[in-house]
């Protein structure tokens, strides 16, 4: 018996992986560009298999071959390549999404965890999002992603899966290497941490509610772990740091730790215009705290700064920044 991860040694999934295979779990980890060094610290206790979520052989195969009792769908592009190659990103997240739920069905997996994204609104919101905010997605990352959330209920009805999803914003952490236009929060940290200077591509004033890698990571564990009569909305958003904060604050809570950090600003036009259309300035996560208890630890820039620092400085090589 296994629980599988896709995306697995993505930034969110090879966190998720040590923290299975801290409690024990046998863990299957299935990527389309495995990095095995972040998994290094784990070899021994986890599987890597290759694959693409685009190849629907390859998808049933790792879930036939694994005896998997559950899944974390968190392989995925991400939206900027999703804009980039809307057909790839097709591919992956609408159709790789439906591999991974008929796999579920077919080779009965108890339970599956999707991680989907705030990108799933879009059109008429204002700077407050809740679970009831009406989902119209304006890019082909939110649309994909809403997809994988309708028919994700659609399989719960339909066959009884038993479905749950999370909707992240921006997640900070070390290490982190895909490109999103949040991550400037992630690189004005992480350069400071590592003494090199960081030249902020939105303006100071530029909020998004963040969340932090270690928050995101127990979000989803608790959402796996919450007991069936808890999970009531199905989909939930999730944050951390929220209400939003500004990356000015951001660098104050730096220099508190590092004073001498050398943060400059130089807006990208693309970028702003980008950040301008996401004017979510509260990620409402209630349902989630009402029905399963969820709570961040790292609620404000302080001290999701004070622990990114430490982890940076104490444990370069797990976050492939050596
Ligand atoms: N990081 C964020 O801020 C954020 C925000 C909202 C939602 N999410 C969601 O969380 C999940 C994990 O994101 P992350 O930050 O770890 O990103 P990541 O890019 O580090 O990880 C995604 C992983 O998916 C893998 N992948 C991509 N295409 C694949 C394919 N065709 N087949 C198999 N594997 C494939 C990549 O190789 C990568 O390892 C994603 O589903 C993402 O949409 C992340």
């Amino acid at each position: 018996m296994s629980i599988l991860i896709t995306g697995g040694t993505g930034f969110i999934g090879v966190g998720l992986a040590h923290r299975l295979v801290e409690k024990g779990e046998d863990v299957v980890l299935f990527d389309i560009a495995p990095n095995s060094q972040r998994a290094a610290g784990i070899k021994g206790n986890v599987k890597i298999v290759p694959g693409d979520l685009k190849v629907w052989p390859e998808v049933m195969n790792v879930v036939k071959d694994n005896h998997v009792t559950g899944i974390f769908h968190l392989g995925s592009m991400l939206s900027l390549p999703s804009e980039e190659n809307p057909w790839a990103s097709f591919q992956t997240n609408v159709a790789g999404t439906m591999y991974v739920l008929e796999a579920a069905r077919l080779f009965n997996v108890k339970r599956l965890v999707f991680s989907s994204t705030a990108a799933t609104y879009g059109l008429g919101i204002g700077e407050v999002v809740t679970d009831e905010t009406l989902q119209r997605p304006i890019n082909m990352y939110g649309a994909g992603k809403l997809y994988g959330e309708l028919l994700g209920r659609f399989y719960h009805r339909k066959f009884g899966l038993d479905f749950r999803a999370l909707r992240y914003l921006a997640v900070m952490g070390p290490g982190v290497k895909t490109m999103a236009i949040t991550q400037y929060n992630a690189w004005m940290v992480e350069n400071a941490a590592l003494g090199k200077p960081f030249e902020c591509f939105v303006t100071r004033e530029t909020a998004i509610p963040v969340i932090y890698i270690k928050d995101a990571i127990r979000a989803a564990e608790m959402l796996y772990d919450a007991p069936l009569e808890q999970v009531g909305t199905m989909c939930y958003n999730i944050s951390g740091v929220s209400p939003a904060q500004s990356a000015g604050e951001l660098e104050k809570a730096v220099k508190k730790f590092i004073p001498d950090a050398r943060i400059t600003y130089k807006p990208d036009r693309v970028a702003m215009e980008l950040m301008q259309s996401l004017p979510i300035k509260v990620l409402d996560d209630s349902r989630a705290r009402q029905e399963w208890g969820w709570q961040p630890l790292y609620d404000s820039y302080d001290k999701v700064v004070k622990d990114f620092i430490q982890e940076v400085k104490t444990r370069p090589e797990f976050y492939g920044l050596t």
